[in-house]
């Protein structure tokens, strides 16, 4: 197949016309499909259903250290709810805060608190510097970005690379003090899927900041989410930071949201005990404690660390496939010199890169035909991509025949799209 910019006007043509005619019988069909939410399908759920069916008599509503979870108390989590992330993700327990429902809630929380009363090492609270700004690697986790924009930072965005962020342009940024954090999720990467290498993990880590309270927000979130039984691996930032004296840099979060319920699962902030110290004095105001009941359910489902895998090697093989599915029907975009995407090993999404030029109105083929896709730019900084290129691919939530039809029709349209533009 030649690449669509070497095809003769009238080969152009004849192409766009074949394509659109395939293109109107789907725009026939009153379809209603969705490949915008980052969501698990309902049988995904089901396979944590035991979790909650699971009966509770008096005596099971106990940590192992003899708290009733029925009760008010524990800031930061029961013992065994610690040590089931600290396993399975690989931290140390004396590190772990376990929080409420939502890791994005503590992100939140983490960053208001900055605000108010600082961090350690900060000369003053945040909100009492000017003109604050903030390192967001994109294509990212729009949320992520909405939060620091609506808490008045000025957005500095740094492209993803297969290996991370391009570290030469963060290593400049922080140069300014005025630069206080970085969003990064460092493992199958939310849109690109893409896992930071051991050299983007060390570089972080120990990069020199001029800001003294300079924080990284290092949200695992996809940290167990692996496609198969050897997925990609992930070196410890903590470890490096500490080599470099950087330990308080870090603030850690992830959740088990996409393991058990989205919404009704057990969140974890990880950071130096010295950073812990410093926001219990806070968190005690806020809290009287989190969810323990939910806690205790998560530890009588997941015994340890290696049930928490083969949980997730079942779920795999549900979000495998939907990989697989949408994979297959990208590679009719192959050779075309169109398009480019990503192959992730895990996580929830596909990033698909189309013409410069192209992606909104692909958005808008994909509508008018009844498929909905994340919004153009939703990935940038401001809702901005400056290209006009990235569509977020979130394959999870249809079912395997709905995904199916919505990918080829998504092939249609990016083909259309950029003939359009070709043909101009
Ligand atoms: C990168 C990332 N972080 C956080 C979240 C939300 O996590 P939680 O449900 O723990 O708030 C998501 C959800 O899609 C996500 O993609």
């Amino acid at each position: 197949m030649k690449k669509y910019a070497e095809l003769s006007r009238e080969e152009q043509k004849a192409a766009y016309a074949s394509l659109l005619s395939e293109y109107n019988e789907y725009k026939s069909m009153g379809l209603k499909l969705d490949l915008s939410r980052g969501k698990p399908n309902s049988d995904q759920l089901d396979i944590s259903l035991p979790l909650l069916s699971e009966a509770r008599p008096r005596e099971k509503c106990f940590s192992e250290n003899g708290i009733d979870c029925r009760n008010y108390g524990v800031l930061d989590g029961i013992p065994e709810m610690k040590r089931l992330f600290a396993e399975t993700l690989g931290l140390k327990t004396e590190y772990i805060a376990v929080g409420g429902n939502s890791s994005l809630q503590l992100m939140y929380d983490t960053l208001t608190r900055a605000m108010l009363f600082g961090v350690l090492n900060s000369p003053r609270p945040w909100c009492r510097e000017e003109g604050l700004k903030w390192i967001c690697v994109a294509p990212g986790y729009d949320r992520h970005f909405k939060m620091t924009e609506a808490l008045g930072f000025e957005l500095l965005t740094v492209k993803m690379t297969a290996t991370g962020p391009d570290m030469d342009e963060v290593e400049r940024l922080v140069k300014d003090p005025k630069v206080k954090g970085i969003w990064c999720v460092p493992k199958y990467s939310n849109p690109t899927g893409n896992t930071y290498s051991d050299e983007t993990v060390r570089r972080l880590a120990k990069m020199e900041c001029a800001a003294p309270d300079f924080r990284i927000m290092w949200d695992n979130a996809y940290a167990v989410h692996d496609l198969t039984e050897d997925g990609d691996k992930l070196l410890d930032i903590f470890e490096e930071a500490e080599k470099y004296g950087n330990l308080d840099r870090i603030f850690y979060f992830s959740s088990t949201s996409k393991i058990t319920f989205p919404g009704a699962g057990v969140a974890l902030m990880a950071a130096s005990p010295d950073n812990l110290k410093q926001i219990s004095k806070y968190l005690g105001v806020q809290t009287i404690g989190y969810d323990k009941l939910n806690q205790l359910r998560h530890t009588t489902y997941f015994k340890d660390a290696a049930a928490v895998h083969s949980h997730m090697m079942t779920l795999a093989k549900f979000i495998g496939k939907k990989f697989e599915i949408t994979l297959k029907n990208l590679e009719a975009l192959e050779g075309l010199g169109i398009a480019e995407w990503t192959k992730p090993r895990g996580g929830y999404f596909v990033s698909l890169d189309v013409m410069p030029g192209t992606a909104k109105r692909v958005f808008a083929l994909m509508q008018e035909v009844g498929v909905t896709l994340t919004s153009v730019g939703a990935t940038y900084p401001y809702g901005i991509d400056p290209e006009d290129k990235n569509l977020r691919i979130a394959p999870t939530y249809p079912t395997d025949e709905e995904l199916d039809l919505a990918t080829r029709i998504l092939t249609l349209a990016v083909k259309l799209a950029a003939l359009e533009l070709l043909m101009k």
